[in-house]
């Protein structure tokens, strides 16, 4: 566990690590690490209660780790506190771990979770959100676990949303696919800036807009640079017996030849929109790194640029909503390239800011929320 959370820090995402482990202890390592995070800040304050502010960061983890699985697994307080006690021999400190384990066991019931939320997610948040409204509902979000949808290759009456949107309950339905509300409502509300029903997707993989663009009638080009997400790709592809097709092509290394109307550009960024699923993002905002990706994001919408056709569109969407990957961008697109202006999006479950549009999760509060997306449409005027 230690070491997990360790590799999680360092940059893995939870899924990855976790699928390092025997099946068998998959779902119950994924509850506990999501629910580490989840509670990261309550942790912090609850620790500072029982150690002092000079304790090493590895001792922290160890002490964060070991209230996790107190309070939230059904794991022997004597088990978690004896595994502790001997991880923390290696980090020379056991007399403090289990002191302090003993501690909290004995406040065990008076012990209170709050609703603390890591300071720098917070701040990001609240500066892209300003109802409050819209903000507790985001917050409370952090600390429930996610509903999860699937959505149906066909309209169907008895939908949740949009005619497409289903639970995902123990089974994916026959024709359908995994996908967030969030994620369904940017394509849904976006596909008609593309023309003729064609367009390129050139951040595709693992095919969630793709395939759901193709269910919409649209004759989808869809290149990615990581063979490891196209497989992923092609799984889904086969199990829905669709055609598309998928290339592995660097879009910012590639020559292209022709030209386009219509470029659809998922870019890869921190996802920290996607909290609920992925709690350690909001513990692990790293601004150099996020500089470096919007080097990246802003690359690719000027490579987009040079492939589009006049009148042409670029759908720019991530799954962010971290100033440095949504509004900074675009408004450093903006400042150089004077070719081009942002069109207006209609859609009551979006809120306008500045440069274009986030998901509001509150919309969606009766069907369980939404991870949050940022979307900009860019047309090429000269
Ligand atoms: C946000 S994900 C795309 C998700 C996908 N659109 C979907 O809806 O399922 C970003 C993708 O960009 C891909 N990517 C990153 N750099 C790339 C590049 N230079 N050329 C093409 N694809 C790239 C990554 O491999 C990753 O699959």
């Amino acid at each position: 566990m230690f070491n997990s959370i360790k590799k999680i820090e360092q940059g893995s995402s939870i899924d990855h690590v976790i699928n390092h482990y025997p099946k068998l202890k998959r779902s119950f390592l994924f509850l506990v690490v999501q629910e580490y995070y989840r509670n990261y800040e309550n942790h912090n304050r609850i620790l500072l209660n029982y150690i002092h502010n000079k304790t090493s960061k590895n001792i922290l983890t160890l002490l964060k780790i070991s209230l996790t699985l107190l309070f939230f697994s059904n794991k022997p307080a004597f088990a978690i506190v004896n595994d502790s006690v001997k991880e923390g021999k290696f980090l020379k400190k056991e007399k403090l771990v289990n002191a302090v384990l003993r501690n909290i066991l004995r406040d065990k019931y008076k012990i209170k979770y709050d609703k603390f939320i890591y300071p720098d997610f917070k701040k990001i948040l609240d500066k892209i959100f300003s109802s409050n409204s819209i903000r507790d509902y985001v917050y409370s979000t952090l600390f429930t676990k996610p509903e999860n949808y699937q959505i149906s290759l066909i309209d169907k009456e008895d939908a949740l949303y949009g005619k497409r949107v289903f639970r995902l309950e123990k089974k994916i339905i026959k024709g359908c696919f995994v996908q967030d509300v969030g994620n369904f409502e940017v394509i849904n509300t976006v596909h008609k800036f593309f023309k003729n029903k064609n367009l390129i997707d050139v951040c595709a993989a693992p095919g969630g807009k793709s395939i759901l663009l193709n269910s919409l009638g649209f004759n989808v080009y869809a290149i990615d640079k990581s063979q490891k997400q196209i497989n992923k790709f092609k799984e889904n592809i086969n199990r829905l017996n669709l055609k598309i097709n998928i290339q592995q092509i660097d879009f910012l290394k590639k020559r292209f030849t022709s030209r386009y109307d219509s470029i659809l550009l998922d870019a890869p960024c921190s996802a920290l929109g996607t909290f609920r699923r992925n709690p350690d993002v909001t513990v692990k905002i790293d601004k150099p790194d996020m500089r470096k990706q919007q080097k990246t994001q802003i690359q690719m919408i000027e490579k987009s640029l040079k492939i589009l056709n006049k009148n042409g569109f670029i759908v720019y969407i991530v799954c962010s909503f971290h100033p440095f990957e949504t509004i900074e961008v675009i408004d450093k697109i903006m400042q150089k390239h004077k070719n081009i202006r942002l069109h207006n999006i209609n859609s009551n479950k979006m809120i306008k800011r500045q440069n274009g549009y986030f998901i509001n999760p509150l919309s969606f509060k009766e069907i369980g929320g939404s991870d949050i997306f940022f979307v900009s449409v860019i047309e090429k005027i000269r």
